[in-house]
């Protein structure tokens, strides 16, 4: 297997209204000049579109609560080294690593019962990390290509790992309590007792399971002795890499774990997964997989936040809002894999025990591949968030060595630079601009469904639910729609973190075949993965997208209003409104 550290060739198909340059670096620069356009402009913007929202208690929190605690921060002797100025940004505060001496149990925030797992590292003093330079790189191979080879010596390494004495940080069920930790209110934030340290919903989504994967890698590698082992991914935005990968079902294999959904071993992966199997064909799964992959890969994610995650900064509320690929394909693959004969559908269907089965980090690794080819698409478009709160955000981990290690996010910018490369394989969702069903003007307006000013907010979504939309600008130029993206906004969403929730997004669809996807009129998710935390049962949370490129599909860009149809498909929830906003891209 030969390394490579050239990048994969984007070929854009000639009809995508945004440019793509082919990406010709590999290495984003880090300086932060680098990024041109300052986001913190932007940042601010999204921020007060969720603020703005409603009588909402947890965007209020996000908004006002959040200054006055920061204020309160910078009064107690501006520990984060900010200087006090109007500009919001600079009043805030990265996210801090947990103190594990203070580290506690889960717990299910339904039954408020304890899960009984102490997930709780060893307690110790944390060095700062110093990023090696990268002598050799390690090789990521897609899980369903791989040698006989490779697998004996990544079960080797896997067994090597879960025989490593359970108090010691490098071992698989320490390893597995990473997750739990981080995931299920064991820890509060640092200066917070009384906010939960989350890193889901929120922009840390991608950094934080990129260093969680690169050290799990690390510890295998050495204790195989291989400095190039490289994790496999599970390339489920792939036909061919649409089923488990073979090497996890082998039952006298260290990667086969019992508590996996019986009936999902050997069918292809359903990407909109909605907690049940509603016998759509194979032929259709892979249709709707391919809009799924483009629509939160490509269609609405022109911005960074519809990516990465809404910003989450010291002092602030858990679950600000997750981008498109972790509400989406990511979840869909934890409940897809879950077993449903578990109480909380362990292990991959919850958070706390999601570390428990290997194939998660194989799914990860995929979800952290995700991250690069998405920056690779970026082209000349900023790739990351220039924002000091972000880049300065900090965890700690157990390292290779059994060394506890602060990491910052700053330093998870480009996975050259931190020693790994991805196998170079089609990207087939990559050309699946898809079709609309239908493609008439004035849907929305001849539906005769109640408008947002008719509707008694926050409203239950027990039901298909239609709404007429008002769009603010309509009859965009071309120029301005490179300029501003449109989205539709649902904030207020409230949910049960313990629960799977999830509705699907449809705009001006006519046909109402809820369960084909494969279609412009399909717009995107909302989904969780059930995990608990220590605060209410319930939070708000919100989603965006975009709708730029869609209302070109359906040619009516000179419509007033657009129908869209909130379709439940799991669990309870609420929203708080929907409107249609403008931001700069
Ligand atoms: Cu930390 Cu897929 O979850």
């Amino acid at each position: 297997m030969h390394c490579t550290i050239s990048n994969q060739n984007y070929i854009p198909m000639p009809s995508l209204s945004f440019s793509w340059a082919v990406a010709t670096t590999s290495t984003a620069p880090s300086s932060p000049s680098f990024y041109g356009k300052p986001s913190t402009a932007k940042s601010s913007t999204c921020f007060q579109v969720s603020c703005n929202a409603r009588n909402d208690d947890q965007n209020a929190s996000n908004s006002r609560g959040k200054f006055d605690r920061r204020n309160m921060l910078l009064g107690l002797g501006g520990i984060y080294g900010s200087t006090l100025t109007s500009n919001p940004s600079t009043l805030a505060a990265p996210i801090q690593p947990p103190n594990l001496s203070k580290c506690g149990p889960p717990s299910d925030a339904n039954t408020g019962e304890s899960l009984n797992v102490n997930c709780c590292p060893p307690a110790n003093q944390p060095v700062d990390y110093q990023l090696p330079k990268p002598t050799v790189m390690r090789f990521r191979p897609a899980a369903h290509l791989v040698t006989k080879e490779y697998i004996a010596k990544y079960n080797k390494a896997i067994q090597l790992m879960k025989s490593l004495k359970d108090d010691d940080p490098r071992s698989f069920m320490q390893q597995a309590n990473v997750h739990c930790a981080y995931c299920n209110g064991a820890y509060d934030q640092v200066g917070f007792d009384d906010l939960d340290l989350q890193v889901h919903n929120s922009w840390l989504f991608f950094p934080f399971h990129r260093w969680y994967l690169y050290f799990f890698e690390r510890i295998l590698g050495s204790l195989i002795g291989d400095p190039t082992f490289g994790l496999p991914f599970w390339n489920w935005d792939s036909p061919k890499g649409m089923t488990f990968p073979p090497m996890f079902l082998d039952q006298n294999s260290s990667l086969f774990n019992a508590k996996r959904n019986q009936d999902h071993l050997t069918s292809i992966v359903d990407l909109g997964y909605n907690g049940s199997d509603d016998g759509k064909s194979p032929l259709q799964t892979v249709a709707n997989n391919f809009n799924i992959m483009y629509n939160e890969m490509v269609r609405n994610v022109k911005l960074i936040e519809d990516f990465m995650g809404q910003p989450y900064r010291a002092g602030g509320a858990v679950n600000p809002g997750a981008g498109a690929p972790e509400r989406g394909t990511h979840t869909a693959i934890h409940l897809y894999v879950g077993d449903p004969r578990e109480t909380r559908r362990e292990d991959l269907g919850n958070f706390y025990s999601a570390g428990r089965d290997p194939i998660f980090y194989c799914h990860h690794a995929n979800v952290d591949r995700m991250w690069k080819i998405w920056r690779d698409l970026r082209g000349s478009k900023p790739k990351d968030f220039n924002d000091k709160d972000w880049l300065n955000a900090s965890f700690v981990f157990y390292d290779e060595n059994a060394q506890l290690v602060r990491v910052k996010v700053s330093d998870t910018l480009s996975n050259e630079r931190m020693g790994y490369v991805y196998q170079q394989v089609d990207i087939p969702w990559l050309n699946f601009r898809p079709q609309a069903r239908v493609q008439r003007s004035k849907v929305a307006t001849t539906s005769g469904a109640p408008s947002t000013a008719d509707i008694k907010f926050p409203l239950a979504l027990d039901k298909i639910t239609k709404i007429l939309v008002t769009r603010p600008k309509k009859s965009r130029k071309q120029r301005d729609k490179e300029r501003e993206e449109e989205l539709l906004v649902i904030d207020g969403i409230e949910v049960e973190t313990a629960n799977f929730v999830k509705f699907d997004v449809f705009v001006n669809d006519e046909d109402d075949k809820i369960d084909e996807l494969d279609k412009s009129e399909y717009v995107g998710t909302f989904a969780q993965v059930p995990h608990s935390h220590k605060g209410p049962k319930k939070v708000k949370t919100s989603i965006r997208l975009g709708l730029t490129e869609l209302l070109e599909d359906l040619d009516v860009e000179d419509d007033d209003s657009i129908l869209v149809s909130l379709v439940p498909r799991a669990g309870d929830v609420t929203i708080g409104g929907i409107k249609i906003i403008y931001l700069s891209i």
